[in-house]
């Protein structure tokens, strides 16, 4: 596992952008994975100027979201596809019909998560996926819990979740309770993985995932220990605590 630490949360940006450029120019037609939130919404800004300054083109990418709230779909406002489409796809020239994100607003959710699974598993994984961290250690929706869940699933998300992404919403009782989410086998086994934490809220989680090096349920990050190809870029704030 490599770890940078970054004076400020720009540097960080600006870093995971330039990992993920690069990777798109040397594999034009690379599957990768992308999240949603605060953490990731600057990397996004930059990768998109830089790609129309230098002409990086994302026609051959496909590209997957690795969660969303369930009860939303592609259009709604308040959706992940809806944020990744505002700050990354409509801004290159990635072709729509290669994006892909669970279906939160499928009559049944639990099939639609098989099918999200097949269809990652189809494309063949992912070559590279770029996770954030929430306070508590989950990736993507995976939620701290007794076991992990392997494949796309649905999760019931912890209260200090909804908390944290009830900024996202008109108030906290409207944040959604369920979430459809790549399980943490498919996030172990994506071929490069890049963590993102920024910020002082991180420092806890970031010290416990780096200083005691095991896997544990209760912070479904841990399972990061399993890849052997793991960049994790922090700020110095969210790096305090490691030691
Ligand atoms: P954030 O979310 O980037 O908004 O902090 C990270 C996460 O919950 O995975």
């Amino acid at each position: 596992m490599k770890t940078i630490v970054t004076k400020t949360s720009d540097d960080m940006s600006a870093m995971a952008a330039d990992i993920l450029l690069n990777f798109v120019k040397e594999n034009p037609n690379a599957k990768i994975c992308i999240p949603t939130g605060g953490t990731i919404e600057g990397t996004y800004e930059i990768l998109t100027q830089r790609a129309a300054a230098e002409g990086v083109s994302f026609k051959g990418i496909t590209s997957f979201s690795m969660d969303e709230y369930a009860g939303l779909g592609k259009t709604d406002k308040d959706g992940y596809y809806y944020f990744v489409n505002k700050h990354f796809y409509s801004k290159v020239d990635i072709d729509k019909a290669n994006t892909f994100v669970p279906e939160g607003d499928a009559p049944d959710i639990e099939e639609a998560c098989k099918q999200y699974t097949k269809r990652v598993e189809d494309a063949g994984g992912f070559d590279i996926i770029f996770l954030g961290i929430g306070p508590d250690g989950h990736v993507a929706f995976n939620m701290p819990s007794d076991t992990l869940t392997l494949d796309t699933h649905v999760e019931h998300l912890s209260q200090e979740t909804i908390e944290a992404n009830a900024r996202f919403f008109e108030n906290e009782a409207a944040v959604p309770k369920k979430a459809l989410t790549i399980g943490v086998g498919m996030i172990a086994r994506a071929r490069k993985i890049v963590l993102l934490a920024s910020g002082p809220k991180k420092a806890d989680i970031m010290g416990r995932l780096l200083n005691e090096r095991n896997l544990n349920p209760k912070i479904p990050a841990s399972v990061l220990w399993l890849n052997n190809d793991v960049t994790i870029i922090m700020d110095e704030e969210a790096a305090a605590k490691v030691k």
